[in-house]
């Protein structure tokens, strides 16, 4: 056996990459595919063609490796998290296009939970807090509001799923209808402690238990390939959502350890080991990953624009032609001039959680420049990290040691420099930042021997850059302040 291989599917793209043994990539592919925006606040992604790229780009990676199918010892999976799925059990047709996770068209349906009291039923049982985000309300809408939806999903006729359940559903050929705990404790449906979908809020939401996949362990042979364009019989063997399966690629095992992934948005996670800590900030409790039986829990922070802000200055204004160009662009000048840009283009995420938050720009003088902006929104994804941090550190009371990070923007040196700064931690790159991946391959490697435990995992990680705080607390507070002035001006803008 020569190589496992990772499917990475994002919310921008679909990525495939095999691994060999000691970690490093031996081939991967790309695509990106469409985003669909119907309303202001609505976006949506048609669930078949995240199959399609998904499965056309494995099938490039395992070309451009060269790799037959014996060689492969198990096929992982790891996907953009919450994103909504609902589909035929007997034709595997979506009845819908898929809601994507920064979808914020259920806000007002978790405004009316939490007036009717629900809020802290829902933290206790899932540790999340009652946010458009999270894929139950999502589910209700669907069947809420595609002709016949709920009198089909009643007789048991519909399957719903996350992106993780659709993709091994089509992977098998319709054979298995499963969904691992991380992504589980992603719905607003499934109990934490319990590690079980929750009947009380299930009858909240009014979601028929039938269309509910089984929940698995994120490490474990579930099914094997049988669909078109690639191998038949391979193992898929490892499921896992991309943020958890980041922290477990950047080898983050003991209690204490955190990392940042700094993609479409920024998802900083720390593992609490056995225990599922209650945030008293803000912050998500979830579930990191079950293998053989054992669960680890993760307190989260999240925010929805990062990469996306990037993405935005791209598509949206056109002020530059690739995402790559931002650096040098930012760092034509020596700071943002005042400028703050609050992207607030889904709403605001932790610790915020302000569903009619909106982008905001503020400071504009008549000497700001392209140049400025640029800098201004690299900034916004170190600001928005520190303040996820800030949250983490006032939960668990002790200092983080150091940060470990991954995702694309962390090529940009300039914004892991400002993020050091800020945070006041040493934030450490690792020679693979392509973490999400990997850890997905290291679950289902692990399965199926590829890989012999942890301990062989944690020594294959390594770093490839430290960078090092360089401003002093009083400064960086100051630009902290400041760039919370930023935010509350951004709050509460949209209106239903
Ligand atoms: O919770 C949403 C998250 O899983 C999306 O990740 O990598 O597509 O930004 P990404």
């Amino acid at each position: 056996m020569k190589a496992v291989l990772a499917l990475d599917q994002g919310t921008t793209s679909s990525r495939a990459i095999a691994f060999g043994h000691d970690g490093r990539i031996l081939a991967s592919a790309q695509q990106e595919f469409r985003q669909i925006f119907p309303r202001p606040g609505w976006v949506e992604h048609d669930a078949l063609e995240i199959w399609s790229t998904q499965r056309d780009v494995a099938a490039l990676a395992l070309g451009r490796a060269g790799l037959s199918a014996g060689e492969i010892s198990a096929i992982g999976i790891t996907n953009q998290r919450e994103t909504t799925v609902l589909w035929d059990r007997r034709t595997g047709a979506p009845v819908a296009n898929a809601i994507v996770w920064q979808d914020r068209r259920t806000a007002s349906a978790c405004d009316a939970l939490r007036q009717a009291g629900h809020e802290r039923l829902f933290a206790e049982r899932t540790g999340l807090v009652l946010d458009a985000y999270f894929s139950g309300t999502k589910l209700a809408w669907l069947l809420d509001n595609v002709p016949g939806a709920r009198e089909r999903a009643e007789r048991g006729e519909l399957a719903f799923g996350t992106v993780d359940t659709w993709l091994a559903w089509n992977l098998s050929g319709g054979a298995v209808h499963v969904t691992d705990v991380s992504n589980a404790s992603r719905t607003l449906l499934f109990d934490i402690h319990a590690l079980a979908w929750d009947e009380e809020l299930l009858g909240l939401l009014r979601i028929p238990p039938q269309v509910l996949p089984k929940v698995i362990d994120s490490s474990g042979i579930v099914a094997r390939t049988r669909c078109e364009g690639l191998p038949e019989g391979l193992p898929v063997a490892g499921i896992a959502g991309d943020q958890q399966a980041a922290l477990f690629g950047q080898a983050c095992y003991t209690p204490g350890m955190a990392k940042n992934t700094y993609g479409t948005g920024c998802f900083m996670l720390m593992n609490t080991g056995t225990t599922a800590p209650a945030s008293r900030n803000r912050l998500l409790t979830t579930v990191a990953w079950r293998k053989a039986g054992e669960v680890r829990y993760a307190l989260e922070g999240s925010v929805f624009i990062a990469g996306a802000a990037i993405q935005w200055l791209r598509d949206g204004l056109g002020l530059i032609g690739k995402a790559s160009e931002i650096d040098a662009l930012a760092a034509s000048v020596p700071d943002a001039g005042g400028v703050h840009f609050v992207p607030a283009l889904s709403g605001l995420g932790a610790p915020y959680w302000d569903p009619r938050a909106r982008g905001t720009i503020v400071g504009i003088t008549r000497g700001t420049t392209r140049a400025h902006l640029a800098r201004a929104t690299l900034a916004s994804i170190a600001f928005q990290s520190a303040e996820l941090l800030e949250a983490m550190t006032a939960d668990c009371g002790l200092p983080l040691k150091e940060l470990r990070v991954d995702g694309g923007a962390t090529a940009s040196d300039l914004l892991m420099q400002t993020q050091a700064d800020l945070l006041g931690v040493p934030v450490v790159r690792p020679k693979v930042v392509e973490t999400t991946a990997l850890g997905a391959a290291y679950l289902a490697g692990l399965a199926t021997g590829f890989w012999k435990d942890e301990a062989e995992i944690a020594s294959l990680w390594a770093r490839d850059r430290v960078f090092e705080p360089t401003r002093s607390r009083e400064e960086a507070g100051r630009h902290l302040a400041e760039w919370k002035r930023a935010v509350e001006r951004s709050r509460d803008w949209a209106r239903d």
